[in-house]
């Protein structure tokens, strides 16, 4: 019987992360003495570890321990009163790839979603321009708490920050739920995503739209629509940070560092996307256009006095995938959306036709919780060619991750050279 050639372990794959380096900051709960193993695990993966930790972090673990795995300095006073004339915060907040908590408390979360820096800890993650990953770790009362979870959602939202979801067990306190931090693989595995995500778009010009539009009846009132743009905006964030060209139609105000052009109705958003459409490698249509508007706006707010009934007289918005389609050259790809309540896959398949899209991403808004204003979606994606993928409920993150790899793909195909047939 032939013997399987062995395959030397290159120094790559024994070092993954040669040459990144990390923050590890530790807050102060019971989860603290797990910093050790992860600081252990980074630094075997081959990441430069510095640890930082909070005063209450000190009750649970020691400088020392941390110091003697990451074989580096520890970090924990905002005012040390010697060393360089820099101080140590700025320098090595600079310098980190990426900033990771964990785990992350209550408390830390709470002044973190507040830009509070009133230790080293906190100064340092707000002078760096690195991506924070934060993984929470409480009591799960706590973290149910309203005030937890709107810290939460305020991290989650804002750019640079990812959230590494607690998972359900017995807390040490002996409670049970929410609230145990994540395991050390999967915290080395969100890390190992994020720092090794290959730049595959990177130069592409990426136009993505996000929201749903307004439509004014008057100068208070407005025809909207319930989608919140979250899946737009994480496309934009997806794609930029695979290094391509982004820029953002959207209807919602988010605070970037790729362009983000605001608009409000459909009419709006049509002239932004066929201005920015000719220099676009591929369009991600995620917004909600309403398809009707007031035919008159009026110019004062419309009084309840006036009459017992009101009548709107609505007239069709422009279909703005269907005029792109019209006009899309064969190196653009145009991705669309599609939101059903019923027939899915049928509704979703003419729209894919009927628009000329590469691809439709369509989604049945009958399955509670996820959709329009969560932050998790369950979708599948119908590719012009017929075949499609089922993505089962993840993060719209994910989702827009999964968009990525196949628009990467799609240019990849593009650029091939065609064989020639031979005569
Ligand atoms: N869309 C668009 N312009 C419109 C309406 C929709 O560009 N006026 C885009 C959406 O951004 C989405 C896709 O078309 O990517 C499908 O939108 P959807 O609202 O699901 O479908 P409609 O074409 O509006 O059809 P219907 O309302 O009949 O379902």
């Amino acid at each position: 019987m032939k013997k399987a050639k062995s395959r030397e372990p290159n120094a790559e794959s024994l070092n993954p992360l040669k040459s990144k380096t990390i923050l590890l900051g530790v807050s102060g709960g019971i989860a603290a003495y797990k910093a050790c193993d992860l600081a252990s695990m980074l630094r075997r993966a081959g990441a430069e570890v510095h640890a930082v930790l909070t005063a209450n972090a000190r009750e649970f673990v020691t400088p020392l321990s941390l110091k003697t795995i990451t074989r580096n300095a520890v970090h924990c006073e905002q005012f040390s009163g010697d060393g360089e004339w820099r101080p140590e915060h700025i320098d090595l907040a600079q310098k980190a790839d990426l900033v990771l908590i964990a785990p992350a408390t209550a408390d830390l979360i709470a002044r973190l979603a507040c830009g509070i820096c009133d230790d080293l800890l906190t100064t340092m993650i707000l002078a760096s321009r690195a991506q924070v990953m934060v993984a929470p770790a409480m009591n799960p009362r706590m973290l149910e708490h309203p005030a937890t979870q709107h810290n939460l959602s305020v991290l989650q939202n804002r750019y640079r920050y990812e959230i590494i979801p607690p998972e359900v067990g017995e807390v040490a306190c002996g409670d049970f739920g929410a609230g145990k931090m994540a395991s050390l693989e999967t915290i080395m595995a969100t890390v190992g995503a994020r720092l090794l995500s290959h730049r595959t778009l990177a130069g592409r010009e990426i136009l993505v739209t996000a929201g749903g539009t307004r439509e004014p009846i008057d100068p208070v009132r407005f025809i909207g629509n319930r989608s919140s743009g979250k899946m737009g905006i994480a496309m934009a964030d997806a794609a930029y940070a695979r290094g391509a060209e982004v820029t953002l139609i959207s209807t919602v105000e988010v605070d970037r560092p790729y362009p983000v052009l605001l608009v409000e109705t459909a009419q709006d958003m049509q002239e932004a996307v066929e201005t920015e459409f000719d220099n676009c490698q591929a369009l991600v249509m995620t917004a909600a256009v309403a398809d009707f508007r007031p035919l008159a706006v009026s110019e004062h707010k419309i009084k309840k006095t006036e009459s017992e009934d009101l009548l709107l007289e609505l007239t069709k918005n422009p279909d703005i995938l269907d005029l792109l389609g019209r006009v899309k050259r064969k190196d653009q790809i145009i991705i669309g959306f599609a939101a059903e309540s019923e027939a899915l896959l049928t509704n979703a398949t003419d729209k894919l036709r009927r628009k000329n899209l590469d691809v439709i991403v369509a989604n049945d808004i009958t399955v509670p919780d996820i959709g329009f204003g969560s932050d998790d979606n369950a979708v599948i994606i119908l590719n012009e060619d017929g075949s499609r993928e089922n993505l089962p409920r993840m993060p719209k993150r994910a989702i827009a991750e999964h968009l990525c790899d196949l628009l990467a793909e799609r240019f990849a195909a593009l650029e091939k050279p065609k064989s020639k047939v031979p005569n």
